[in-house]
This record gives structure tokens, sequence and C-alpha cells, in this order.
């Protein structure tokens, strides 16, 4: 499967063996039309015929596109929820609360560490929580065809009501699919008004389930911790509705939810795992870079050895900074790792190469 025959590779570019041959030969490769190449080859080969490389990627993509998985294999996965809202609205100190009340104790080293993504855990249930900072990730990432969020949450400030990114975030939500919890914020402010805000939403066609609509409204105080659990209750009740699943016993797929450069761990991604179970040494390919997983962590900073499905962890290992959106894919092999990731840059450089000439070529128009 990493291998193309001399023949396979002609009939895909649409020349003839023999060209192909001929062209080899003077290489000094002395090969039949059965003869099998490597993919870096093959790549070079489609190069030099002016070929585009993704007739030669196909293959290697298609190991990457999982095959669906058989109904009995799918089990229950905690939901991933992405808090939304308009500036100063209280995101963070919602997801702040969320998390204190769920801190256990005596927690070992203390430290917690900002990945941009957390687990927090009620009754034995899971729920994943999205820290993306601003809406711009969401749609970077809605743009690249990533499906991370089951479900959002809506925060909108009782004294302040819809305001324009409250507008955005609802309308993200709606192209997106993603149904929409509302946390009406700061009810311990004496000018709060959740009533208005209710209105104000239903000018969007968000109706409160206490004024006969079929939107989840709770109406919190992140400061004053009030309703939280009763916030999170909801969650899990969508969460049963929509019955998420995924196959956890597989090879890893996610996305990345953010990325760095760490100074002294090099790359550093959060990973959101969405199918399959990721494991410590697994070898990976991320957008255009490769590599194993050397080290993973959780949200509170503790070493895990493996992440199942809706677990969001920090990976150490890649050869490179992926974008927030990249797929991630856990592989068997290295070295078929390497090879998509070549590909990919390859493919990417030839992508820019081409935007380049283009400009150049707009350029001359303009002189002229
Ligand atoms: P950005 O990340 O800048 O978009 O803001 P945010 O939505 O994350 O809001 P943040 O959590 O930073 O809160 C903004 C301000 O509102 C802070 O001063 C908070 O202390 C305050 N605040 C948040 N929640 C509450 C609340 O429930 N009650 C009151 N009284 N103040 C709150
Ligand atoms: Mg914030």
């Amino acid at each position: 499967s990493e291998s193309i025959t001399v023949g396979e590779l002609a009939k895909r570019m649409g020349v003839k063996a023999t060209d192909l041959i001929r062209v080899l030969m003077k290489q000094g490769m002395m090969v039949t039309i059965n003869h099998p190449l490597d993919v870096d080859t093959a790549a070079i080969l489609a190069a030099d015929f002016g070929y585009e490389i993704e007739n030669v990627a196909i293959d290697l993509e298609e190991i990457v596109e999982a095959a669906p998985d058989a109904p009995e294999s799918l089990e229950e996965r905690p939901p991933v929820v992405t808090i939304m809202g308009h500036v100063d609205h209280g995101k963070t100190s919602l997801l702040d609360a969320i998390r204190e009340a769920n801190v256990i104790a005596g927690e070992a080293g203390g430290i917690t560490q900002h990945i941009g993504a957390y687990d927090v855990e009620r009754n034995g249930r899971k729920i994943t929580f999205l820290d993306t900072p601003g809406h711009e990730a969401f749609t970077a990432m809605r743009a690249r065809g990533a499906k991370v969020t089951d479900i959002v949450i809506l925060v909108v400030a009782a004294d302040d009501g819809v305001m324009p990114q409250t507008r955005e975030a609802i309308n993200h939500s709606k192209a997106a699919g993603v149904p929409i919890i509302v946390a009406i914020n700061k009810i311990d402010k004496p000018d709060s008004k959740p009533d208005r805000v209710k209105q104000e939403l239903t000018e969007f066609g968000l109706q409160s389930s206490d004024w006969g609509g079929d939107t989840t409204m709770v109406e919190v105080s992140a400061k004053k911790r009030l309703n939280l659990e009763e916030l999170l209750e909801m969650i899990l009740l969508q969460a049963d509705v929509m019955e998420l699943k995924a196959n956890p016993n597989k090879q890893a797929k996610g996305t990345i939810v953010e990325a760095k450069l760490d100074k002294g761990r090099g790359p550093v991604a959060t990973v959101l795992v969405q199918e399959g179970t990721l494991k410590l040494g697994d070898y990976c390919v991320v957008g255009v870079h490769s590599g194993r997983v050397r080290a993973m962590q959780n949200d509170r900073g503790e070493k895990v050895l493996e992440a199942g499905p809706a677990m969001p962890v920090e990976v150490i290992g890649l050869s490179g900074v992926p974008d927030a959106g990249d797929v991630f894919v856990a592989m068997k092999d290295e070295k078929q790792a390497k090879e998509i990731a070549t590909l990919r840059q390859i493919k990417q450089r030839e992508m820019e190469l081409a935007k380049h000439s283009k400009l150049s070529l707009d350029d001359l128009y303009k002189k002229i």
C-alpha cells in the first residue's frame, strides 16, 4: 500500500508507461511496468510530468480516511461543548467556575495548565469544554470542515443583553447545525434583566423552554456560582438526546484545538481526540507534519498514557506546529506517516509557487 507500480502511475497520469520507463532509465533505473515505486519517487516523477501530486497522494490519503465504524463498535462518549458569547459576558468566568467546582481537592501537583480544552466530571460522566479564543478559531475550524463541537453554550450577560458577538455566535452555531444552550449570566447583578434577554433572543429564533419554546436557557451567575449544576445537567440531557457515540477501539483521529512552539519542549499541540484511542508512542500525521506521541498530558498537567474519544490532551513529539483545525491521525507505520506529511508539504509548496507565479504575472500586467 506504500508503493505504486510504474504501470499504475502512468495510467493515473494518463501517460504511456514506456515514456515513464524512459525517464526512469535516464535516471539510471532499469525498471519494468510492474516495478514498484516508493511514494517519494512517484511524487517526483509526477511533478516531472507536470502532474499534480494529488493524483499520487490519493492512495495514501485513503489510508487516513478511515472506513465508517460498524454500529456495534460505537460506545457512548462525552459531549464536546464550546462556550461562546459577547466580550466580557463572562465566558471565562463561567468555565473557571465550572472547573473549580470540579477540581478534586489535593490534586497532584495542583498545577493547572491552560491547554484550551478541559474535561469536567459530574456524577461519573464527563463533559469536555473548549475554550476557543474568540470566534475566529471556531470559524477557521468550521471552514476546514472540522466539526468538533456538539453543543454551544451561549453566554449572554443579563445586564447587557444580546450584542453583536452574541448574534455572531448564534449564526455560527446555526450554520454548523450545533444546538445552543443559553446561559444567562450575571443574574447576581442588581440591574440584571434575564427576561429581557429571553425576549431579545426570540428575535433569533431562540425561544426559552419555559416560554413554550425549545431552547434551554439557564439563569446563572459565574461569580456567585448560581445554577451551575443545573447548567451541567442540561448539557448532559442534551447529550443524551444526541446519543453521542464513537469507536474507542481503533487508531485515534482528532482535531487540533491549538498549538504553539515551546522553547524547551518544541511543538506542543492540544488535540481533541474524536475517534479511537490515542496512545503514547503512536505515530501520527497532522496537516503537513508528522511525529510520534512522546508525551501526553491532560488539562490538569497530569501525564496520561492514552486518550479516548472527546478527551483533550496536550501532545509533544510533532515535527512542526500545526494549525488549529488540522486533522490529527494516529498511524501504526512511521514511514507512512512521514510520507503523507512529505506529500502534503510538496503539494503545499506547489500551491504556494502557483500563487506566487500568479502574483508576479499580475505585477507584470500592472507595469504594462
Ligand atoms: P472575553 O474573554 O474578554 O470575551 O470576556 P469573557 O466573556 O470571558 O468574560 P470574563 O469571564 O472575563 O468576565 C468579564 C467580567 O465580568 C469580569 O470582570 C468578571 O468578573 C465579570 N463577571 C463574569 N461573570 C459574572 C457574574 O456572574 N456576575 C458578576 N457580577 N460579574 C461577572
Ligand atoms: Mg474570556
